[in-house]
Order: C-alpha cells, then sequence, then structure tokens
C-alpha cells in the first residue's frame, strides 16, 4: 500500500480536556507518524472556510463556533495507506456509533464535540494539508 499524508484535527474539546498526548498515542500506535504539528486557536472565518464543504447543513454554525472555540491541534499524518487508516483510528462520526478502541468512542462527547477530524480522501486531504501547512513546514 502506497505511503499516504492525511490531515488530523485534535479539536476543542479534546484539546480543552488535555488529551493532546493521549490521542497522539494512538495514533503512534497504529503506526502513523505525526511529521507536522501546530496549536492554533482558528477565527470563525477560518473554521467557516475550512468546513466550506458543510455550509448548507443545520448544523455549520454549531460546528464553525465549536471550532473557533478553544485551540486546536493541527498536524499531519503520514504511513501506508495513512487515510483510512486514521479514520479507523478515530471511529465513527457519532461516538455513539464507534467501535471499541477508537479515538471518539474513548474520548468523544457527542458527534459535534468528537475530539478528532481526519481528511476523508486523497483530494481532501491534499487540499486540507495546503490549508494549514507550507511544504517548508512539512519535513517527513
Ligand atoms: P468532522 O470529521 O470534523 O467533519 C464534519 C463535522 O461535522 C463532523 O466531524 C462532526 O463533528 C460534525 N457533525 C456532523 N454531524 C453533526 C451534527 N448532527 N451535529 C453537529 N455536528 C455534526
Amino acid at each position: 500500500m502506497a505511503i499516504e499524508r492525511t490531515l488530523s484535527i485534535i479539536k476543542p474539546d479534546a484539546t480543552r480536556r488535555n488529551l493532546t498526548g493521549r490521542i497522539n498515542a494512538r495514533f503512534e500506535e497504529a503506526g502513523l507518524r505525526i511529521i507536522a504539528q501546530k496549536r492554533v486557536w482558528l477565527t470563525l472565518g477560518q473554521a467557516q472556510t475550512f468546513y466550506g464543504v458543510h455550509r448548507a447543513r443545520p448544523f455549520f454554525a454549531e460546528l464553525t463556533a465549536f471550532m473557533a472555540s478553544a485551540p486546536v491541534v493541527v498536524q499531519v499524518l503520514e504511513g501506508e495507506g495513512a487515510i483510512a487508516k486514521n479514520r479507523d483510528v478515530m471511529g465513527a462520526t457519532n461516538p455513539a456509533n464507534a467501535a471499541p478502541g477508537t479515538i471518539r468512542k474513548d474520548f468523544a462527547l457527542s458527534v459535534g464535540e468528537n475530539s478528532v477530524h481526519g481528511s476523508d480522501g486523497p483530494e481532501t486531504a491534499a487540499d486540507e494539508i495546503a490549508f494549514f501547512f507550507s511544504g517548508l513546514e512539512l519535513v517527513g
């Protein structure tokens, strides 16, 4: 399987509860390498741009206000099949449906406050990585 990169966000519900290290351990234990990482506090406008694909959804205002409510940790994960692997490690979007041992099953509070975001495909991953990181910040 090809080496891929994917964009991950540790969301405000998790940074507030000081879970960054425990979540990062899940990625590393699954064989994903954190090749770039920074803690940022998104403006509402930045959150709206990042989640623009969801603009028409009923939860858009709630989602973007939440993402701008506290710092997040944005990171690039690299590894074999990293996009699908990260989605496996995260678990289902709604923690009520997430499998045992996944990040969302163990840490998420609700479908909105679900602790982590991960890119859903190769094109999305490239766009989302470029939203947060310059090429100079991706050292492998
Ligand atoms: P994420 O993977 O970051 O992508 C879009 C996010 O929208 C998703 O995780 C959820 O946190 C959020 N989301 C999806 N459905 C709902 C919902 N019904 N109510 C609030 N937030 C939602």
